[in-house]
């Protein structure tokens, strides 16, 4: 049985979205997931199966005009089928009119496909129609705009999701948990799955925060990669309806200034032939080195989706080859990094606290809310093919009895000018795997 998954492409993404969406809307739907987090529906699974192929570079299982379900057991005319599908819409938008005619047959009324599958493609079609060619990103007119002088308090209490939005019922474990610690403020690093559709802004993130969180909680989110992937609409319109009023935003008292950024914007658009690795806008960044610049004695924690480095897999590559370091974004922030006190980022699915690394104190992988990863991953093992790569500490989050990892998450508590942080495996609720104060 396979785990709750994502994948990086874009395109797959939306797909999932749109196979989940299909499936929950029918009238004999089941849940996609059990309860702890294994893949209940065939379809799901079907397509989390072709994606691990694409990811591979695996060929996707050929029909070979299977007509009957004889030799083929359930799973197995799934994983055809959601082949199938996948393949009839990159058809499609190509425009490749012989291979549609005879993919659409293989998917149509006489084949073996449950039904779900064609509409799951002609639903994919509407929402690449209506995806739109940019995101509608935010810039900012005056230097001060979304600066919050008068939310964040002297000793306010203040948890960090990474990777959260999967609406998963582990997800809500996390988020239960955090609420038993009374924080005044939640702040989620980003991604909402698959792809940020209205449906999963909704189903994944908000409903569920406005479920479990104590009226007068803040709440507040920056985009992931993910959330962006269907046209990043439906997360703007998110936005809009928590009162948070772009995709970064600064909380700010006499003492700390939090400084969140929109890492993702750039995410999908950076696919050059020599790099591709994320940035910021060009006006958010001068707009962060502002307020690092002119502190006023604050300390500053600067809030992330993607990582400023890692050790793990890369940050993107240059010239093909993979780097630990974002040079983007640390050209950016490079010449600041005395005046960042803490630095949390998601993106990778684990809680990593790292060594100071290319001066930059502190920075913590916080990206371990929601997606089970499994121990086969080797999650805290260091890419070999990384020149230099930035060393971490022996913190690690445990296993469950299944092997795969548990989940995890910061609360930050501010009490005047110094705050202690803490680290938790949700598996360990009453006490942090690690603190350190600042
Ligand atoms: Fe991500």
């Amino acid at each position: 049985m396979s785990l709750y998954k994502t994948f990086r492409d874009p395109d797959f993404s939306l797909f999932q979205s749109v196979v989940e969406e299909v499936m929950a809307e029918s009238p004999d739907a089941g849940v996609s997931f059990s309860p702890d987090g294994e893949v209940a529906d065939p379809m799901v699974a079907a397509a989390i199966s072709i994606g691990d192929l694409l990811e591979n570079d695996e060929p996707l299982p050929e029909g070979g005009g299977v007509v009957s379900y004889a030799g083929l057991d359930l799973a197995e005319a799934a994983r055809y089928c959601a082949s199938n599908a996948w393949q009839l819409i990159r058809a499609k938008l190509r425009g490749d009119q012989e291979a549609v005619e005879q993919l659409q047959e293989e998917l149509g009324p006489f084949s073996i496909c449950d039904p779900r599958w064609a509409e799951s493609v002609e639903k994919y079609l509407v929402k690449v129609k209506l995806k739109g060619k940019t995101i509608p990103y935010r810039t900012w007119n005056k230097i001060n705009d979304y600066v919050f002088n008068d939310r964040l308090a002297a000793n306010a209490r203040i948890a960090i999701i990474g990777d959260w939005g999967t609406g998963q019922p582990a997800a809500r474990a996390v988020l239960r948990q955090i609420v038993r610690q009374q924080p005044d403020i939640v702040i989620h690093l980003g991604d909402i799955y698959y792809s940020g559709t209205a449906r999963e802004m909704r189903q994944n993130f908000l409903e569920v925060c406005r479920d479990i969180l104590p009226t007068g909680t803040q709440l507040y989110t920056i985009p992931g990669n993910h959330d962006l992937y269907a046209g990043g609409k439906p997360f703007y319109d998110m936005l809009d309806e928590m009162g948070q009023p772009a995709s970064f935003f600064a909380l700010r008292n006499d003492n700390w200034q939090f400084l969140a950024m929109d890492s993702s914007l750039h995410d999908s658009d950076t696919f050059t032939v020599a790099t591709n690795v994320t940035r910021l806008d060009e006006r958010e960044a001068l707009w962060h080195q502002q307020k690092l610049e002119n502190n006023q004695g604050r300390k500053s924690v600067l809030l992330s989706h993607h990582q400023l480095f890692t050790a793990y897999g890369s940050v993107g590559s240059i010239n093909k080859s993979p780097q630990p370091l974002n040079p983007l974004l640390y050209a950016t922030f490079a010449p600041y990094l005395d005046k960042i006190d803490l630095w949390l980022w998601g993106h990778e699915h684990n809680l990593i606290i790292f060594e100071p690394y290319k001066g930059l104190q502190r920075g913590r992988c916080v990206g371990c809310s929601a997606i089970p990863v499994p121990q086969e991953l080797n999650p805290y093992s260091t890419n070999p093919r990384l020149i230099d790569p930035p060393r971490f500490n022996n913190v690690r989050l445990s296993l469950d009895n299944k092997g795969v990892y548990n989940l995890g998450y910061a609360m930050i508590q501010l009490d005047g000018p110094s705050a202690q942080v803490d680290y938790y495996d949700a598996s360990q609720e009453q006490h942090p795997v690690f603190s350190e104060m600042i």
